[in-house]
């Protein structure tokens, strides 16, 4: 396989039609609903651009729109085609195309428009039922990253989820960490070596044991001022995640001892 639609203009397919660009493969078109955007990534990359599904036979097509929309985009598609779609959690067995040929090409990674990543580190998990096009799944992706796995629904479903703690999670807590600091008129960025320490250390130490903080030393009295100054949203997020870091370290913990 060396030839592939892309469907779709959001991140996924943005930061894919950019990075194959370098490798052998070639993305002969893209093809898409939001005209605004597949204009931008035309420019961008001088990728023929659809807005109807587009006559012209490519080795692979790959589907990148969002989770919800990728049944109705598969019954568009010729049976004759074979595709592959880029989700973590949506499974082979809620699809219903009826060609032979259906498979995922799921990306552990987490993708904006604004970051073209390099597609060589990152992870990639394939499945197909067909065991002919999984191999082909899997040669085509070992041409794009070295670290290639096959991997059933269920498994995909786990990584998914871990990835949404380790990656979409840990994001919004920086974000709401900085938008306090602004609203309290300081500047966010004093922020910035500490997050940097958080996330190095916990790649090459052990987080269990990296834990640091008043939940994991039971302060309750800086617990109880912290709780003090927060708005309803944020209070409940501070108990909910200090509650969870104090079972933690808690297991046999005396429920008086909680908070
Ligand atoms: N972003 C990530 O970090 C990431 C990582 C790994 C896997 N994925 C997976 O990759 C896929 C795409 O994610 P994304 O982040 O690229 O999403 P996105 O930026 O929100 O883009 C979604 C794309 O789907 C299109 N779309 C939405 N509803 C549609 C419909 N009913 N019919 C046709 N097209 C429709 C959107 O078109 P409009 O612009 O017109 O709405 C847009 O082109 C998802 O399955 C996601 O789970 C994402």
């Amino acid at each position: 396989m060396r030839t592939i639609g892309l469907v779709g203009s959001g991140n996924v397919a943005w930061n894919f039609a950019h990075s194959l660009l370098a490798t052998s493969l070639q993305v002969s078109w893209i093809w898409g609903r939001n005209s605004s955007a597949l204009e931008s990534l035309h420019r961008a990359t001088h990728i023929p651009i659809f807005t109807t599904f587009p006559d012209r036979a490519v080795d692979l097509i790959l589907i990148c729109v969002k989770d919800d929309a990728i049944t109705d985009i598969i019954q568009q598609i010729p049976p004759s085609c074979k595709i592959a779609y880029t989700s973590g959690t949506v499974s082979l067995q809620e699809l219903n195309f009826s060609g032979t040929h259906c498979g995922v090409f799921y990306p552990l990674q987490s993708f904006s428009k604004e970051r073209i990543i390099e597609l060589a580190q990152v992870p990639f998990l394939i499945e197909s039922s067909n065991k002919a096009f999984e191999n082909d799944l899997f040669l085509l992706a070992q041409k794009i990253s070295k670290a290639v796995f096959i991997m059933d629904s269920k498994q995909r479903l786990h990584v998914h989820i871990a990835a949404v703690f380790a990656n979409n999670f840990v994001n919004h807590l920086i974000h709401l960490s900085e938008s306090y600091l602004r609203g309290k008129q300081i500047d966010p960025t004093i922020i910035r070596p500490l997050l940097q320490e958080t996330i190095e250390k916990a790649l090459v130490f052990d987080p269990y044991k990296g834990q640091s903080g008043p939940a994991r030393r039971k302060d309750k009295k800086t617990i109880e001022k912290h709780l003090d100054q927060l708005d309803t949203k944020l209070s409940e997020i501070y108990k909910i995640l200090t509650k969870s870091i104090v079972e933690t370290y808690s297991p046999k913990t005396n429920p008086n001892d909680q908070l």
